[in-house]
């Protein structure tokens, strides 16, 4: 199989039918853009378990995916995407590089989400971005920009439910998208503890990637939490 793209925690191979790609998992758990990386064992497991979970319950719910199929542990088949270079957040509550930015505590409530994008480019590592810089660079146009901030905006407000189902406090999240072969925008890459910030509801304990970044304990027992959990409550709605 082609090699098409390998990122920090993902391989993608090229199928045999064009429209379709081997999403592989990895262990590999990085923090500070790629400078700290470490192996951890189980963690490409309950990645493809989590956002197999989520991607299926999106699709359940009317939201268009890349996902089609998980077929092994650490393996799902997707749809080709032309992938938009941008990391798309939504924020929820005060953390991470934002509570750094405007010099805030961790945790406050925003008075709604807040959308910001950062240009995927290692290199640079991720520079902030706003609409007119990536218009005027011609990187994807206004409407572009608007359909997706819509887009994370809707998934956002689904995902917030679901998680307040399974216990837990969606802080921020971050997507990417991608154009489909009849030119939609759709969700694309993985959900998981990865790239949100999740916090149980009663005792806000990080269930998420800050474990690892800030030395907070296992991360494994935290996805397993929460793969558990999600597993529950998507159960209980069948
Ligand atoms: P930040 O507060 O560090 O900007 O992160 C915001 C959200 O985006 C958080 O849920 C973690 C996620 N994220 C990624 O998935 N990949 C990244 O490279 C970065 C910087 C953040």
């Amino acid at each position: 199989m082609k090699k098409i793209y390998e990122g920090k925690a993902k391989i993608l191979y090229q199928l045999e039918d064009p429209e379709t790609i081997l999403m592989v998992f990895t262990n590999q758990a990085t923090a500070l853009n790629g400078k700290r990386k470490e192996d951890i064992a189980g963690k490409a497991i309950l990645n493809t378990q989590i956002s197999t979970l989520i991607f299926e319950w999106l699709e359940s719910v009317g939201i268009a995916t890349q996902f089609i199929k998980k077929i092994d542990d650490d393996r799902q088949v997707v749809k080709r995407l032309e992938m938009i270079p941008l990391e798309v957040v939504v924020r929820n509550r005060v953390a991470g590089s934002f509570a750094k930015r405007f010099g805030l505590e961790e945790g406050g409530v925003l008075s709604k989400p807040t959308v910001e994008f950062f240009l995927k480019d290692d290199e640079l590592d991720d520079p902030f971005v706003n609409v007119s810089q990536l218009t005027s660079l011609n990187k994807i146009t206004e409407e572009e920009c608007q359909t997706i901030s819509d887009l994370a905006l809707k998934i956002n407000d689904k995902l917030i439910q679901l998680f307040d189902e399974a216990g837990l406090i969606l802080v921020d999240i971050k997507f990417e998208f991608g154009k489909d072969s009849s030119g939609n925008i759709i969700l694309g890459d993985e959900i998981s503890p990865d790239n949100c910030r999740l916090w149980d509801k009663v005792t806000e304990e990080k269930l998420d990637k800050d474990r690892f970044r800030r030395h907070l304990g296992s991360l494994t027992d935290a996805y397993e939490e929460v793969s558990k959990r999600l597993d529950a409550v998507i159960a209980h709605q069948k």
